[in-house]
């Protein structure tokens, strides 16, 4: 756990929800959690972080689409179905913030309207649409700092829709999920000449598939072990899971999750001899993922070996513990006014960076950002 330098210069962070869904209920439930201050720092990677607690954060601003969320006051809506993760804080008090009616564009999957009511999302048809400008203007009433996308997987369209608000409101975004915004370059440089940073694409969980798969990876690589053949099976029975189970919705996110043990391999696997994905919906698990994983390599002399791992959590606590952070190191990057993708925090917390490296050297980044050195690209370095 790191103390900060800058442990004095404490404000609120106020931050903007897109998709009041199982990964911003359990943020939400967290930032009550951690305020509570008999509650001990267990689960945290940071407690001060730059100067911020978690417990420095407030939601100031949010949008879904669904009609059992919108007009709901954030701490009812994010308890709202189908959200379906564990709930680990019920004592989450008003926020005094209503969500608000998104824009929808292809946030809502069409094969989402097969399934219970329950276990979908409901449009909220009769709510107008806010414009670019409407959003760009709540963002700076609000006085928002950072701007968190947790839309569903293949929005991309929406996904640009309100990277762009962030942009023309000038506030930091993070961006959870795989649409590559903070590693398409384009984008990138877009918000580093408006002085706004951006750290994203597709956040990697505090202790989930993908840091694992990456680690063991990089361990294959430092022990001399030659990686032939690995798959990482994944199924769940949320709504993220049921979005993806249209797979038109999965490139990019196979895209991302596979690069992100790729770039870690000591030498590229071919395309048939790695599979990475969500594998199945599986209703019953909610928000429980489970993940099965096989690796099979060639140690001293080529002698074969093989590894099974089967990796149990709950999907959008775990993703929270990292979100908290994220949030963090946004503002951070804003207070010493960076602009652009903040390297560092990417490639620790995200699957997809605009700079991959691995997990221990971008753990050394961090914290080093964190101290006050520069977000510049590791690469660079
Ligand atoms: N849980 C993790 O560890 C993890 C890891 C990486 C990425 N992600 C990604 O984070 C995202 C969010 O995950 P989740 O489990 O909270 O999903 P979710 O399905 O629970 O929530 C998505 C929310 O977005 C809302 N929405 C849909 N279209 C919208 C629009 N146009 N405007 C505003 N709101 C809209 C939905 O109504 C829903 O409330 C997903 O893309 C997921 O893949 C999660």
């Amino acid at each position: 756990m790191t103390s900060s330098p800058h442990s004095l210069a404490r404000q609120p962070i106020n931050i903007a929800i897109i998709g009041v869904g199982n990964c911003a209920s359990s943020l939400v439930q967290g930032l009550s959690h951690y305020r509570a201050e008999s509650n001990d720092h267990l689960g945290l990677m940071h407690w001060d972080l730059g100067g911020y607690r978690p417990c420095d954060i407030q939601v100031v601003a949010a949008w879904d689409i669904d009609r059992r969320k919108v007009g709901q006051d954030v701490a009812q809506a994010i308890f709202a179905k189908p959200n379906c993760t564990q709930i680990f804080c019920r004592e989450v008090p008003e926020q005094g913030v209503k969500v608000e009616m998104g824009h929808i564009l292809d946030g809502y999957a069409e094969h989402m309207a097969d399934y219970p009511d329950d276990r979908t999302f409901l449009l909220a048809e009769e709510e107008a649409q806010p414009s670019r400008s409407d959003i760009v203007k709540r963002l700076r009433e609000a006085k928002v700092d950072v701007l968190l996308n947790y839309l569903p997987v293949g929005s991309q369209e929406a996904t640009e829709f309100y990277a762009q608000c962030a942009l023309d409101a000038g506030v930091a975004f993070v961006n959870n999920i795989p649409v590559f915004i903070a590693s398409d370059p384009k984008w990138a440089a877009r918000f580093e000449s408006a002085g706004v940073p951006i750290i994203g694409d597709d956040i990697k969980a505090q202790l989930g598939a993908t840091i694992v798969h990456r680690v063991l990876t990089d361990l294959f690589a430092k022990r001399g072990v030659k990686l032939d053949r690995t798959y990482q099976l994944n199924t769940g029975g949320n709504t993220d899971f049921l979005n993806m189970s249209n797979r038109t919705r999965l490139k990019s996110k196979k895209i991302s999750k596979t690069e992100a043990v790729q770039s870690v391999a000591e030498t590229r696997l071919e395309d048939e001899n790695i599979h990475i994905g969500p594998s199945d919906y599986v209703a019953w698990q909610n928000d429980n993922k489970v993940c099965f994983l096989r690796m099979e390599g060639q140690l001293f002399g080529g002698v074969p070996m093989n590894l099974e791992l089967r990796l149990s959590v709950e999907d959008s606590p775990n993703s929270a513990g990292v979100a908290i952070d994220m949030i963090r190191c946004a503002k951070v990057a804003s207070d010493r006014g960076i602009g652009g993708p903040v390297h560092p925090a990417a490639a620790y917390f995200c699957k997809h960076p605009p700079d991959q490296t691995t997990d221990d050297r971008a753990y050394e980044a961090l914290e080093a950002f964190i101290n006050g050195e520069g977000a510049v690209a590791l690469a660079a370095e």
